[in-house]
């Protein structure tokens, strides 16, 4: 018997644990009904009178012991367990800081830094125009003669009791600014946003984008045009894109023409994008008309060029398969978040 008091007061000496299951574990092996150190107070009725004194000594500081490090070790814990609640509600200082998500760019905003890049590598710097602009600007500039029809092709909203001043129709304006300013050679390219009184659908809204480009210089042409345009084709939908030119009239540009795109997902083929001709239209060009040029007071003797002008969402649509214009001005988030890109 003395032995087992001997094992069982070592086996509490040692014990240790950081769970309270363990320790409810131990107390019942222990101190329980029927536990260890239960049964030997059974065991003790049967031991000798001349041993008794000893061994009941002996057995009642095992059960000591045994409750002493059962309640120790509760105490223990349970302060343990408070502490780490307590630590939970405080701000923990030493954690490594959180990083805040990191929003994409608009669509718009990617196909735009893209379009101007392409023209960028081959020389053309960005220029920009206010968005109210004066008659001149938009129209007289640029050959739009008083009362003539042509100015019915962009319905624009006019600022309250100014005929004069309206919202620009499209970024040629921007052309006229720079011509009046600079002197050639000009290479520039004029990305903005454009208001056009519009219904709203799939198709058109009141408020889009897009970029102009214009090129003067002595003797520019025709094919240097078309060469550009392709060169900006083929970075823009990919190597193997083909370019068609149509006739066509703007009253700042003659000849003028519009600029088609070989379907880049069908390959020329014919799907849905392309309406199965292979061919998307993707912008107005053509040479810059002598009228323009005089108007801003270059010779146009000396000098040529063209221009042209391309809508921002109609090329973004393009590349992503967007088939609503308004999905770019709704900002649901579960349609941005598709767009990554670092640039
Ligand atoms: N300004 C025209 C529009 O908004 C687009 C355009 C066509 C621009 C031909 C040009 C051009 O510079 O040469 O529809």
């Amino acid at each position: 018997m003395i032995d087992k008091i001997n094992a069982l007061l070592a086996e509490v000496d040692g014990f240790e644990t950081q769970s309270m299951e363990e320790l409810e574990a131990f107390r019942i092996r222990m101190l329980a009904k029927k536990g260890a150190i239960t049964a030997l107070f059974q065991d003790f009725k049967s031991v000798e009178p001349s041993q008794r004194k000893e061994m009941g000594q002996r057995l009642n500081q095992l059960k000591q012991s045994a409750t002493q490090k059962v309640e120790q070790l509760k105490s223990r814990l349970e302060a343990e367990a408070a502490a780490q609640k307590a630590g939970k509600d405080k701000p923990d200082l030493g954690m490594p800081a959180g990083f805040n998500p990191i929003g994409s760019r608009h669509p718009l905003s990617v196909v735009r830094n893209r379009i101007n890049s392409i023209f960028e590598r081959i020389g053309f710097v960005i220029s920009e125009g206010p968005e109210v602009e004066d008659d001149w600007h938009n129209f007289s500039a640029l050959n739009f003669p008083e009362e003539h029809p042509a100015r019915d092709m962009q319905d624009t909203f006019f600022v309250e009791k100014q005929p004069d001043i309206a919202l620009r129709t499209h970024t040629s304006s921007v052309q006229v600014r720079v011509m009046e300013n600079q002197k050639p050679p000009i290479r520039t390219i004029s990305p903005g946003r454009v208001f056009r009184n519009e219904a709203i659908s799939a198709r058109a809204h009141c408020i889009f984008h897009q970029v102009e480009g214009l090129y003067i210089d002595e003797g520019v042409s025709f094919a240097d045009m078309k060469q550009t345009l392709l060169y900006f084709a083929r970075e823009m939908f990919g190597k193997e894109t083909q370019i068609r030119l149509r006739p066509s009239f703007f009253p700042f540009t003659e000849p003028s023409a519009e600029m088609d795109v070989s379907c880049s997902l069908c390959g020329g083929k014919g799907c849905n994008i392309c309406k199965y001709s292979g061919w998307i239209e993707i912008m107005g060009c053509g040479m810059v008309d002598p009228n323009v040029l005089e108007n801003c007071n270059i010779d146009s003797n000396k000098y040529s060029g063209y221009a042209f002008g391309m809508g921002i969402e109609r090329i973004a649509m393009i590349i992503y398969q967007i088939k609503d214009l308004r999905m770019f001005f709704e900002n649901d988030l579960r349609f941005l978040r598709q767009f990554t890109s670092a640039i």
